[in-house]
């Protein structure tokens, strides 16, 4: 982020707490219930959300060196991800393409090629068919028309976008806009090395999860405990550009910072960014490296989901040894149980109000701005009505 930037916000950050207030939705929105629970709603997501647009699968340090791979099945759609030899980024449909085994099963690691464990018919890492066995018996194909199935892959400011299907292009000024190609960069991304996977498997809403990250008005409840150690709750700097938004949660470092002059200023001492890429995706820089957090719909059960949330290690303190890189796994994997225990923990317990049918609403506070955001982008990229702004006295009478 650009520095005057990070002066622009520590500085509302500053206003907001000596004012005492927060941003300010302009009114609250009332949300159905059934968004969590609807088959037919959730089929429209998964097929336009999901299927029919790119997915980040992780970052350039997943795909480390030539020949590196990772794996990916979160959408049913079998992905194999490569660093090819010339460094670029490819994938492909996991699947050869002599009857369809799936051809690389570990989940990561390194290869020149990729044999297929049904009759090892063989793949380089860009996806070309160099091997066929007894191809005197089998028939004489045409290995060049049979390499693996390609996907759209773009690798942009260190994240790495696949689309899953087949026959579609990426545009990722379409999706991430210039906001992205803007600031992205600025936080080199690119460099960072992956530390820590989690995978948390929730019974709530894919969108449920997405909300926990949406608004500080619950710090000093239910993080009490633990973030609220370090951060001041209910207040917080919010942006949004297009599917975009970015929220800036405030620190209580920032009590210190702001006594120092203004070049010493730093928006990851005085807050955490966290953005949000639609759909599922959110980016929490910190001071040493990011977190990607990445939510996946059951496409058979609305009130299911599975997330996962990796840390990724700047590379200056991933060079300094086993002794920082134990250090950074430990905070990283205890951030990650906040999220499981506490923030997934309400999520659930909010699915079960939804599946219960008890509630026909929930309300979005004018703290919340966030979740206004969130669930009107969708709602309108789904054709359906945004959901109204209302002053106090229209929830009250309403509900
Ligand atoms: S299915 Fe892969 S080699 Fe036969
Ligand atoms: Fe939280």
């Amino acid at each position: 982020m650009q520095h005057d930037e990070q002066v622009r916000l520590i500085k509302q950050l500053c206003a907001h707490l000596d004012a005492g207030t927060n941003e300010d939705a302009g009114g609250l929105r009332r949300l159905p219930t059934a968004t969590f629970t609807d088959s037919a709603r959730s089929e429209r997501e998964w097929n336009e959300f999901f299927m029919a647009t790119p997915q980040c699968i992780g970052m350039s340090g997943d795909l480390p060196e030539p020949g590196s791979f990772l794996t990916n099945n979160d959408l049913g759609i079998p992905i194999l991800a490569t660093r090819d030899q010339d460094g670029s980024f490819k994938a492909f449909v996991n699947s050869c393409r002599h009857r369809g085994a799936i051809v690389e099963t570990e989940e990561r690691g390194t290869a020149r090629r990729f044999s297929c464990p049904f009759h090892a018919w063989t793949y380089d890492t860009g996806g070309a068919l160099v091997g066929l066995p007894k191809s005197e018996h089998f028939g004489d194909v045409d290995k060049s028309c049979l390499g693996l199935r390609p996907l759209a892959a773009e690798e942009r400011h260190g994240l790495l976008f696949v689309h899953p299907d087949p026959e579609a292009a990426i545009d990722l000024d379409q999706l991430l806009g210039e906001w992205f190609n803007d600031e992205f960069p600025t936080w080199n991304f690119a460099e960072l090395v992956p530390l820590t996977r989690q995978v948390f498997d929730t019974e709530c809403n894919w969108k449920l999860a997405m909300d926990t990250f949406g608004e500080t008005y619950h710090f000093s409840v239910l993080h009490k405990n633990t973030l609220f150690n370090g951060f001041h709750g209910n207040v917080q700097c919010y942006d949004e550009a297009g599917h975009l938004h970015r929220m800036i949660l405030c620190k209580r470092d920032i009590d210190a910072m702001r006594l120092l002059p203004e070049e010493q200023w730093d928006i990851t001492v005085a807050g955490l960014p966290v953005y949000w890429i639609f759909p599922n995706v959110i980016l929490l820089p910190l001071d040493a490296g990011c977190f990607l957090v990445r939510a996946y719909p059951d496409r058979n059960d609305p009130g299911r989901h599975v997330s996962r949330v990796s840390f990724y290690l700047k590379p200056s303190l991933a060079a300094m040894g086993d002794e920082m890189t134990a250090f950074a796994t430990d905070i990283a994997e205890k951030f990650s149980h906040v999220i499981r225990d506490e923030d997934y923990a309400m999520a659930s317990s909010q699915q079960t109000a939804a599946n219960s049918g008890t509630l026909s609403h929930v309300i979005f506070g004018r703290n919340e701005p966030a979740l206004h955001h969130y669930h009107n982008t969708y709602l309108a990229l789904l054709g359906l009505e945004q959901l109204p702004l209302l002053d106090e006295a229209s929830v009250t009478n309403t509900m």
